[in-house]
């Protein structure tokens, strides 16, 4: 704390600023589900500046203090209408040039008018998506904080929302070592509201979230259903009746303090969801109030969605889908558009499934945090397997329980948002983190906290080769289903050799999924094998890597580093030019390089 002279200024001498918006957090337990909710966007242009000493939090630029008690006017150093425009979403490193590299706290403000729809109606503001730490106000009252750059948030605003609001959010994309991916990532940092930003409207009751599943037996017989619900202020008998018409499912879930739980027996073969046969069926969830006496039932709420029921789980070294074995042929996939950034869109990632299919491939490994949750829709209609993880990235503070909070957080709301998606067939719970015991407790707990909100999905991690003993080692596989494995011989490593000697001097019990190989090369760039940033290069090292790899059993998955180039400010010679071009296909989205089609041959193969 610091000392109140007499000649202190709040404003500029006042060093906690940041304390009291970080009392109220938004966090898993606050989310709700918006599937199919009537929302009300509210993207489009904001006014926005770069606050580089972060004064609108510090100085209370949200309180709009314009004039002082006796009503003079006070100088003011913002302006909200005279600041330029971005569109949200968007990531401001590419609305101009001279905010490239900008990673401090950027202010966004815009107004917008409301009126109530329903009697009681409850209102909350929902995120998609803001790198990392969001700060948001409204009517100059400060609402919620989220930290973490790739999932959702929301918070209630049903007390203080009016008539004409105005809502000011500050975004900070600080690289800072307690965070989650701390200051060190072979990734872009790209700052903002970069997903969509909406109005909910809600019943004073409503269905906060629910989870719907096959019970993973193999019997494919009967279905598991969780449903958490909002009982607003003063809560009354209410249930949920669950419908699934095409399974001839209309059962009651009797809810108890705002929880419901059902296991459900199917009286036909349901039609299971797959690559093959993405088949989604309709589900219908109503919120009804019990009423004694007439028995006539007030209907609270109603939310529908469409679900894959499918079962994934291991066995021995197998990972089986709908109880058959299944091989994984994927690649991997940073959120990074040349125009975009971490912004994306439908037409986007139809276009990435376009190129997986090119590559015979059925798997995407969306690393290494969670993407924009249109891509697992998209992908259960498109019957495309997903592995999601967070960025508990190389060299978490994993002794800091503040960043365990971090993590835990980041994981239950991707979990919370997408567990409904059949696409979705992997948790991950970081990557490439040196096997230390402090690591092992922070990721062990991470693993359990997976298996608590969804036993249905294998849990894995991309691990590193332990390479003083040259073989698949890591303490941490003891808590995965699915054991992931990076490893680059014939680029960092150029001995190939020890590939195979690594894997014939590993035993693993459980599935390996090779998550990461691959080698930068320049699109265009010709030369000889021997020739480093070649496309020769990068294609001999896929066609040596598969030529050993195929060879054991025990390995059921790939995804290869990468399948587009992108920005990464820690690649600078002459080949990269600030991208890591381990790319099969260039940042600019179109030109392939030799080696996909040496992956697309081999994933034909199979
Ligand atoms: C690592 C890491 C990636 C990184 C890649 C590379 O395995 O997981 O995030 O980009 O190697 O070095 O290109």
């Amino acid at each position: 704390m610091v000392e109140k002279t007499e000649n202190f200024l709040e404003d500029i001498h006042r060093r906690n600023y940041e304390d009291p918006f970080l009392q109220r957090m938004c966090r898993w337990n606050s989310w709700v589900d918006p599937t199919n909710r009537t929302t009300e966007s509210l993207n489009g242009k904001w006014n926005f500046a770069p606050d580089w000493y972060d004064t609108c939090r510090r100085a209370a630029w949200y309180r709009e203090r314009v004039k002082d008690s006796e009503g003079h006017p006070l100088p003011l150093d913002f302006d909200w209408e005279s600041w330029e425009r971005i569109p949200v979403p968007s990531c401001w490193n590419l609305q101009k040039p001279e905010l490239l590299y900008f990673e401090g706290a950027g202010v966004y403000t815009r107004t917008f008018r409301y009126r109530p729809l329903q009697e009681a109606e409850r209102v909350f503001l929902y995120f998609e998506g803001a790198n990392y730490r969001t700060t948001v106000f409204l009517n100059g009252i400060h609402m919620g904080t989220h930290d973490g750059g790739s999932t959702p948030f929301s918070m209630e605003i049903t007390d203080t929302i009016r008539e004409e609001n105005r809502i000011v959010v500050s975004v900070e994309a600080y690289r800072r070592p307690e965070r989650v991916p701390m200051e060190n990532t072979d990734w872009f940092n790209y700052g903002g509201i970069y997903r969509d930003v909406y109005l909910l409207r809600l019943p004073p009751r409503f269905i906060r979230h629910w989870f719907l599943r096959l019970q993973g037996d193999g019997s494919f017989s009967t279905l598991l259903f969780n449903v958490e619900v909002d009982e607003g202020k003063e809560p009354i008998p209410v249930s949920v009746q669950l419908r699934i018409p095409k399974l001839g499912i209309d059962v009651p879930i009797v809810i108890q303090g705002g929880k419901g739980n059902a296991c459900i027996p199917l009286r036909t073969a349901p039609e299971l969801w797959s690559p093959e046969h993405p088949y989604l069926y309709p589900v219908e969830m109503l919120l009804k109030e019990e009423k004694k006496g007439n028995g006539e039932t007030r209907r609270w709420d109603r939310v529908e969605d469409r679900i894959g029921l499918r079962e994934i789980r291991v066995e021995g070294q197998n990972i089986l889908l709908n109880g058959k074995p299944v091989f994984l042929k994927g690649v991997s996939l940073h959120e990074d558009h040349l125009e975009l950034g971490k912004a994306t869109t439908p037409e986007i990632l139809r276009s990435t499934i376009r190129h997986l299919r090119e590559l015979n491939g059925n798997y995407l490994r969306l690393s290494h945090y969670p993407h924009h949750p249109r891509f697992s829709r998209i992908a259960d209609e498109e019957g495309v397997m997903l592995w999601e993880e967070i960025p508990v990235y190389w060299a978490i503070d994993f002794t800091n329980p503040i960043t365990y909070l971090d993590a835990e957080n980041q994981l239950s709301e991707l979990i919370l948002r997408d567990r409904n998606r059949a696409s979705v067939i992997i948790w991950s719970v970081g990557n490439e983190n040196a096997d230390t015991d402090p690591r092992l407790s922070f990721m062990g707990k991470l693993s359990q906290r997976a298996r608590e909100l969804d036993g249905s999905r294998p849990v894995s991690a991309a691990c590193l080769v332990n390479h003083v003993k040259l073989a698949i080692e890591d303490r941490l596989a003891a808590d995965l289903d699915i054991i992931g494995l990076n490893e680059y011989y014939g680029w960092y490593d150029p001995d190939l050799t020890k590939l195979r000697q690594l894997l014939n001097n590993s035993r693993p019990t459980k599935p390996v999924v090779i998550c990461e190989f691959g080698g930068d090369a320049r699109a265009g760039q010709g030369g000889t094998v021997e020739d480093l940033f070649s496309e020769e290069r990068q294609a001999w090292i896929y066609r040596e890597q598969l030529n050993i790899l195929r060879s054991y059993p025990y390995i059921k998955g790939l995804s290869p580093w990468i399948l587009y180039d992108f920005r990464c400010p820690r690649r600078l010679n002459r080949y990269q030019e600030s991208f890591n071009r381990k790319g099969l296909i260039d940042s600019n989205r179109s030109t392939k390089k030799q080696a996909f089609a040496v992956l697309a041959d081999f994933y034909r193969s199979l």
